[in-house]
């Protein structure tokens, strides 16, 4: 029998993070948050989250993000995790049980569209996103739907991928996987996607339109280390099934996935010292307030 059909202006991301996208981010979970965890100090640290604090985080995955914050605010604030993935956020929950066994600060995670789920009220202090808001069709609507959800003097906080020339964290992987592949037709400018907010004039509109004010978007430069302890051949796998990469090689047979990973593989040959990965990376750290 078909599929239903998704009826949302983002059902392309919907599909995709409930399709393969979410399913593999799931299945590689510990990896990928060790992986993103400077990302995770970076954008905590400008959220700066203080106890008893309403936090909501967006697109929050596999949730690694909502329970440090739902430590930061602890029992006397609350944390929800919002995103459209339901194995990520099967994973998230059960993250979350594990937690709330312990008798720690838990928190509620939710699945929907932060474009279109209605807020019940304007009760959250923080918005906040690692790497979670980019993927809307019409951006500026989407945040202003997550605005409503901000009491009025409310912030939010995120991170954001500069381009990805600007990041050989997947511009390294990419080339190597395009000597195995065709290069594949480019996504329209500002496409959603990793890179939807790579231009700071561009987003500094789309949040300005949305509603916000005293925007500040400065940008950070990491030297991020792929696959910590599990060697070259680890850090090639877990670059060829995640981000852009993961996307092109999705559907492909394992021979020719096994291909591009060797490849990938091998182009990390030169950055690799003492057997570690060094891959550069340019993030925007984002922060504004709902006036
Ligand atoms: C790159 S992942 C980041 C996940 C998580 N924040 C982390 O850092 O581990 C992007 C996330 O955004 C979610 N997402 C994409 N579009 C969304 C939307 N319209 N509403 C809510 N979540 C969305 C995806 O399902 C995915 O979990």
């Amino acid at each position: 029998m078909a599929e239903p059909a998704i009826v949302s202006p983002n059902a392309d991301q919907i599909k995709f993070w409930n399709g393969p996208g979410g399913e593999q981010w799931a299945k590689n979970q510990e990896a990928m948050d060790e992986n993103l965890k400077p990302f995770a100090d970076a954008a905590v640290q400008l959220a700066s989250a203080k106890s008893g604090e309403q936090v909501l985080d967006i697109g929050c995955g596999c949730g690694d993000t909502t329970l440090i914050l739902a430590d930061k605010v602890g029992l006397d604030g609350h944390a929800v995790g919002l995103d459209i993935s339901e194995p990520m956020i099967a994973r998230a929950k059960a993250r979350a049980a594990a937690v709330e066994t312990m008798g720690l600060p838990c928190p509620r995670f939710v699945i929907g569209d932060a474009s279109s789920y209605a807020f019940k009220s304007a009760r959250f202090d923080l918005l906040f996103s690692r790497f979670g808001v980019m993927f809307f069709v019409d951006p500026t609507s989407a945040f202003a739907n997550m605005r409503s959800a901000l009491r009025s003097g409310g912030r939010t906080a995120f991170v954001c991928w500069q381009p990805m020339a600007m990041n050989d964290f997947f511009l390294v992987p990419t080339a190597a996987a395009l000597t195995v592949l065709p290069t594949p037709e480019a996504p329209p400018l500002h496409a959603p996607g990793p890179f939807a907010f790579g231009d700071a004039d561009r987003l500094n509109t789309i949040l300005k339109d949305a509603g916000f004010a005293d925007i500040s978007i400065d940008g950070l430069e990491l030297d991020m280390e792929i696959g910590k302890g599990r060697g070259i051949e680890e850090a090639g796998k877990e670059l060829t099934r995640s981000g852009p990469l993961g996307r092109m090689v999705a559907d492909l047979t394992d021979e020719l996935r096994e291909r591009v990973t060797d490849a990938v593989i091998e182009a990390l040959g030169a950055h690799c010292k003492g057997g570690k990965v060094h891959l550069g990376t340019r993030t925007w750290l984002v922060s504004a307030r709902n006036p």
